[in-house]
């Protein structure tokens, strides 16, 4: 029995509705197991904006302090995209969230599901048995550089990265790869830029470390290309933080669906699990959002928490429902399932209920 306590910032669009049915997993995973979560919400994003003029109010960044693991939705509203000259967006709250509570390693997992490979629209022979995970670099680099205007109209983003920073997040994508089938990639664009450069020097010296792990060198261009034509030979993909942000959202691809892929954000202090995609404003309140990916981000955070057995048991609940084909619109078009009964379904299943009882 432990105790611990999970902020919650559901943020916008489609994000408090999948946090909710992570929430309902989560409950069910504490009364089978007899722990007690204590969830406090708080306002991240757009609807921080609104309630607050500033998408991260402090209170919110002390409440992530003061808790074991924060669950996290999305942020984003489209009012905001389409106006260049908005002085505070949504994105600047997630951005300084992770900056302010040191998270520099965004660890995403990409799995071929078995019973979802027809639903890619790539060929299963090719993406069959794919598992890999992408160490993404999510402090540093062209998101963290300075940015502005030039007295003659053109702009500028800097990308810098310091020595301490590669290394870090270098050192936990070699212990990931050393645990799993002992393959690290790093991608990068060496060719072309003096701070992918710095990373494969980085990374060459850290190896002797990892004797038994190989590593492999791929420009980001032929990356892009080789994780969707052969995604097979990657286990563990070491980058920086754009090059991370682009290929996690095109590896998506391989599980299917955007709304299956998870993430947990790992630094310094308290760790960040949330789904790989964005606030979907469109499908906000409509019940087609896919709960996985924030249900799936609960196990990772279920995992960090020591909480091993637990997060096994929510990826079979998950397993059971995706072969049971009990899947949102986007996968499953012509007899879809809502939002809120896929949740139900992977909870009653955690909780060891009939299939009758959660319809
Ligand atoms: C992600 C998102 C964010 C990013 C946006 C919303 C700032 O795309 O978490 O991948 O680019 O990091
Ligand atoms: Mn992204």
């Amino acid at each position: 029995m432990v105790t611990k306590k999970i902020a919650l910032l559901p943020g916008d669009g489609i994000g408090p509705e999948v946090c909710r049915q992570a929430v309902k997993v989560l409950d069910a995973v504490a009364e089978r197991f007899g722990h007690r979560f204590e969830f406090s919400s708080h306002l991240v994003g757009a609807c921080a904006i609104d309630a607050t003029g500033n998408p991260l109010p402090d209170e919110t960044l002390a409440a992530c302090r003061a808790a074991d693991a924060v669950l996290f939705g999305a942020i984003g509203d489209p009012k905001y995209d389409n106006d260049p000259t908005a002085k505070v967006r949504p994105e600047q709250g997630l951005l300084r969230m992770r900056k302010e509570l040191g998270l520099f390693a965004n660890i995403r997992p990409v799995t071929a599901y078995q019973a979802l490979l027809k639903h890619s629209p790539l060929k299963s022979d090719r993406i069959e048995g794919t598992d890999l995970v992408i160490f993404r670099e999510l402090t540093g680099g062209i998101y963290f550089g300075e940015k502005g205007r030039n007295a003659d109209g053109s702009a500028y983003d800097n990308c810098t990265y310091s020595r301490p920073e590669i290394v870090r997040i270098a050192n936990l994508a070699f212990q990931s790869a050393a645990s799993r089938r002992k393959h690290l990639t790093l991608v990068d664009k060496a060719n072309v830029l003096e701070t992918s450069r710095l990373w494969r020097e980085v990374v060459r010296e850290l190896a002797p470390q990892y004797s038994d792990v190989t590593v492999d060198y791929l420009f980001v261009d032929n990356a892009a290309m080789q994780i969707i034509t052969n995604p097979k030979q990657f286990d563990v993909v070491l980058t920086e933080n754009m090059f991370g942000d682009i290929i996690s959202d095109e590896a998506s691809v391989i599980a299917g669906s955007m709304g299956l892929l998870p993430s947990a954000s790992v630094g310094a202090e308290v760790a960040v699990f949330e789904p790989i995609h964005g606030s979907y404003p469109q499908a906000k309140g409509k019940g087609i959002a896919n709960p996985l990916a924030a249900i799936l981000s609960a196990a990772m955070l279920l995992d960090h928490l020591g909480l091993t057995a637990e997060a096994a048991l929510v990826r079979e609940a998950v397993d059971e429902a995706l072969t049971n084909q009990i899947l949102t619109p986007e996968l499953n078009p012509t007899a879809p399932y809502t939002t809120e009964q896929v949740g139900s379904y992977v909870a009653f299943w955690i909780a060891d209920s009939n299939e009758q009882q959660w319809n």
